[in-house]
């Protein structure tokens, strides 16, 4: 039987190239995103390298609550699923809110995942040995001090938001770890590094996204950003495709694959 492969985001960027890993490496995938046509190519794409059965698109809005609900719901009455790929991550130059109203950089960089993976619990053991694969960023040390507020008091500052939503799914990710011991289900943050994408390119091109002190040396701060973030899609996938099938002989023991 096809073991199942869930990856969030996955129609563009780095879940594209992850979801193409997978596929390759014999996994019937499914893709979520919210554009149907970059989801049809996504399929196209996927399908073209898949061993396993044809690839799938969900359409959904994963900054909305509801919708991951039933994504869940889905992907649960499809039956055991054996990897889960939460790849989804967005930075905002300005403040946002949903449509649940929760400030967009952790409704989707923290909440969403959250809520899809204890949704998706019962899929996971049904296929265990499974594994959750949660997309972390090296934005994590960019918060300081304690957070007890989802969200930053003092002004919004997109990548001070961004590290702070993926620094709370990071501890989430080490208490799922610990949680799940001996489920049978594996659990992984995975950085991808930096890669040219839809999100480096667009928001991260903004000086809006660091604080106003630091906005005079934009120049400066933007062309650091762009070193980082130079690699290709492909290669900031391989973290994620390498966790999802990693043998493991410490189950459930939290791992950074890079
Ligand atoms: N790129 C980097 O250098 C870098 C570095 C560290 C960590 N990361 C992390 O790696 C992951 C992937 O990043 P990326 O750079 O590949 O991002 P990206 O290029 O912006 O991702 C594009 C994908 O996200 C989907 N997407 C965006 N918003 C969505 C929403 N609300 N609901 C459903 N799908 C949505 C897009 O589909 P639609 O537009 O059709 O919805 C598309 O499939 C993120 O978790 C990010 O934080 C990236």
């Amino acid at each position: 039987m096809n073991r199942r492969a869930l990856v969030t985001a996955g129609t563009g960027g780095i879940g594209l190239e992850t979801a193409v890993g997978l596929a390759a490496a014999g996994y019937a995938v499914t893709v979520v995103g919210r554009d149907a046509a970059r989801g049809g190519s996504a399929v196209e794409r996927i399908n073209a390298v898949g061993t396993a059965a044809e690839a799938r698109f969900v359409t959904v809005d994963l900054a909305s609550l509801s919708e991951v609900r039933d994504l869940a719901d889905r992907v649960t009455a499809d039956g055991a699923l054996s990897v889960l790929v939460n790849n989804v991550g967005a930075m905002f130059d300005d403040r946002r809110v949903t449509p649940d109203g929760i400030e967009a950089s952790f409704a989707l960089n923290h909440l969403s995942p959250y809520l899809l993976t204890e949704l998706l619990l019962p899929a996971l053991r049904a296929g265990a040995p499974s594994r959750v694969v949660n997309v972390t960023s090296g934005s994590v040390r960019i918060p300081t001090g304690r957070i007890d507020t989802a969200e930053q008091q003092g002004g919004y500052y997109g990548l001070h938001a961004y590290g702070r939503a993926k620094l709370a799914n990071l501890a989430y990710t080490l208490d799922l770890a610990q949680r799940l011991k001996g489920d049978g289900i594996s659990v992984f943050a995975a950085d991808p590094g930096g890669a040219v994408t839809t999100m480096t390119t667009g928001t991260m091109s903004s000086s809006r996204v660091v604080a106003p002190w630091l906005r005079p040396f934009w120049p400066l701060v933007h062309k650091a950003f762009q070193r980082t973030t130079s690699g290709t899609p492909a290669q900031a996938a391989r973290s994620s495709v390498v966790s999802a099938r990693r043998p493991t002989s410490a189950r459930s023991s939290p791992s950074t694959a890079d």
